[in-house]
């Protein structure tokens, strides 16, 4: 790092990659550390990459040098390549749905005894279609030409109602990344609409979530969003963009879809806007009132009240969201929570007990979007914790369009390659994460649909059983996933890390699978055939290929 950086927020890691293999890593490099001298052996190579990246916190003051760097060179003189990454076609590799009705996951869906019931059930097809069910419960009616079920949950033990919701993890759209503090009603509305029209409900997406800044906040650049955070009677008040929660909530409801909202623990937010502390229970009963049936709860603030608190570390992560677990199981609605603390305490231990539904796992992925490989190994590395209506989350999908993260920007193409959003995609899947798509519902193209809307990856990552993906390492810098499912099948993903086209092979015992399979490619959603010896695939740089193997007699 070189001393002209002169702030302590300079940072930056230094990578070399031959081929398919990282050659040697600096770890994060600060301004004052000593340099690192290093030496390789790079005989044989054919593509060589030296790469800085900015460790995960931007680029500013970021100023990194290869000081007195050489290639000792014999034979043919090495030529430089045209661009260090390179363009990449979106490709498509998803068939469009076909005309015959498919009706899409989850196959379970858990609601509690006597509440309101809603579900839009998920069909591709051609519209229109008409619906009928047998056996519904009694309080339960059908659309037929929407396929909305409404009316009232069954009784305890009837059906899947009972004491869990989220049996699959939570599907949706949140409107952080893409619109910041520039959130509306308005554009609430559009999202609720495009996942309707563009198919993504029909493949299972359904809630519709707003993340921070839809309260009044002391002081912003916005008028319509500084004002006084509560009423007279205490009560949290939307800011001038959000006239009527209540119609925006009936609005999501009248097209099958589920609303979602955001607070924080603290007094204000982590954008700053009024947060929930001191008024928990008033804030659990009014957001219940309007109609949500989803919350994410944020730590921010809550460490200055956490300071002072003289509990054990432990009881000082876990006691708000305990509470907030108790209160939203007092209302007569169903509210899926998420807590977001970023993994502080290890938070995956403990989540479920306190009524979380799912928790991230980490800090806001949006500052990490090049280490979508790392962020994704780590979540996997909880894996026993997660189970149906216990998620881990490793935050949003983040691809098509989005606002850079430092600075909350305007929203740009994304700066991920279309390998790397199969990729993001793949590994989301195979780890039954929350899917939530965080890219501007107002921008989606071809592209992005067929990422995002793939009915047989995303069945593997609503599969009952719940499981998260074990991870296989491979040779170089690859990877492997193997997921199991509820019908004896495995989900397998195979990844390139590295920064060429490579062949990516495992062999089936290194994937713990004994046996011969029938094999399918999901994303190009082909079959391929029986297996019985290794799964391989040639990947572009950053690249997923995933499949599904049935057991044969
Ligand atoms: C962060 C959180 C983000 C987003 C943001 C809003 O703490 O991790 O996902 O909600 O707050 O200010």
């Amino acid at each position: 790092m070189d001393d002209s950086a002169g702030n302590d927020r300079a940072s930056v890691e230094f990578k070399v990659t031959a081929d398919d293999r990282v050659l040697w890593e600096s770890g994060v490099m600060k301004q004052g550390d000593p340099a690192k001298a290093v030496d390789l052996d790079l005989r044989g190579a054919r593509t060589l990459i030296l790469q800085v990246t900015d460790a995960g916190d931007g680029v500013d003051y970021d100023h990194a040098n290869w000081a007195d760097a050489r290639f000792l060179v014999s034979g043919t003189r090495p030529q430089t390549m045209d661009r260090p990454v390179p363009a990449e076609a979106p490709v498509i590799l998803t068939p469009g749905p076909g005309p015959a009705p498919r009706i899409n996951g989850p196959l379970v869906y858990g609601c509690r005894p006597g509440n309101p019931f809603l579900y839009r059930i998920p069909t591709q097809g051609q519209w229109p279609m008409r619906f009928s069910a047998q056996d519904l419960p009694t309080r339960l009616q059908l659309d037929a030409r929407e396929g909305i079920v409404t009316g009232t949950a069954p009784p305890r033990g009837q059906f899947v109602s009972g004491d869990l919701l989220a049996l699959p993890p939570p599907t949706g759209w949140n409107h952080w990344y893409t619109h910041y503090d520039r959130i509306t009603d308005r554009l609430m509305r559009e999202a609720a609409d495009v996942m309707v029209a563009s198919g993504m409900a029909d493949v299972g997406y359904q809630y519709v979530n707003i993340d921070d800044c839809w309260m009044f906040a002391p002081k912003h650049s916005d008028p319509l969003r500084v004002g006084a955070l509560r009423n007279e009677q205490g009560e949290i008040r939307p800011n001038g963009h959000f006239p009527d929660m209540k119609a925006l909530t009936a609005y999501v409801h009248s097209k099958g879809l589920k609303a979602g909202i955001y607070t924080s623990l603290g007094p204000l937010t982590c954008g700053g806007f009024a947060g929930s502390h001191g008024h928990e229970a008033q804030d659990a009963k009014t957001f219940a009132d309007w109609g949500f049936d989803f919350r994410k709860y944020d730590w921010c603030s809550y460490g200055d009240i956490a300071k002072d608190d003289p509990a054990p570390e432990l009881e000082k992560f876990k006691k708000p969201y305990a509470l907030m677990g108790r209160l939203l199981r007092e209302q007569s609605r169903d509210i899926v929570l998420n807590l977001c603390q970023y993994g502080m305490g290890k938070v995956w231990e403990w989540g479920a007990e306190v009524g979380g539904h799912s928790w991230r796992t980490a800090g806001d992925l949006g500052f990490e979007l090049d280490r979508i490989f790392d962020v994704a190994l780590a979540n996997a590395k909880h894996a026993e914790w997660q189970r149906p209506g216990a998620w881990n989350d490793p935050d949003y999908i983040q691809i098509e369009y989005i606002g850079a993260a430092h600075g909350m920007g305007l929203p740009q193409p994304c700066p991920l390659t279309p390998n790397e959003q199969y990729s993001f995609m793949s590994l989301w899947s195979l780890m039954a994460s929350p899917l939530f798509f965080s890219g501007d519902m107002g921008r989606l193209d071809e592209f992005t649909i067929n990422v995002l809307c793939n009915a047989e990856v995303i069945e593997v990552n609503q599969d009952p059983l719940g499981r998260c993906a074990r991870v296989v390492p491979l040779t170089g810098a690859s990877f492997a996933m193997v997921k199991d499912l509820a019908d004896g099948s495995k989900a397998v993903g195979l990844f390139n890390r590295a920064e060429t086209t490579t062949v990516v092979a495992a062999s089936l015992e290194q994937l713990g699978l004994a046996g011969i399979w029938r094999s399918r490619d999901l994303w190009r959603q082909v079959d391929l055939g029986r297996l019985q010896t290794r799964v391989s695939d040639r990947i572009g740089r950053h690249g997923a290929f995933m499949i599904r193997l049935w057991p044969e007699p």
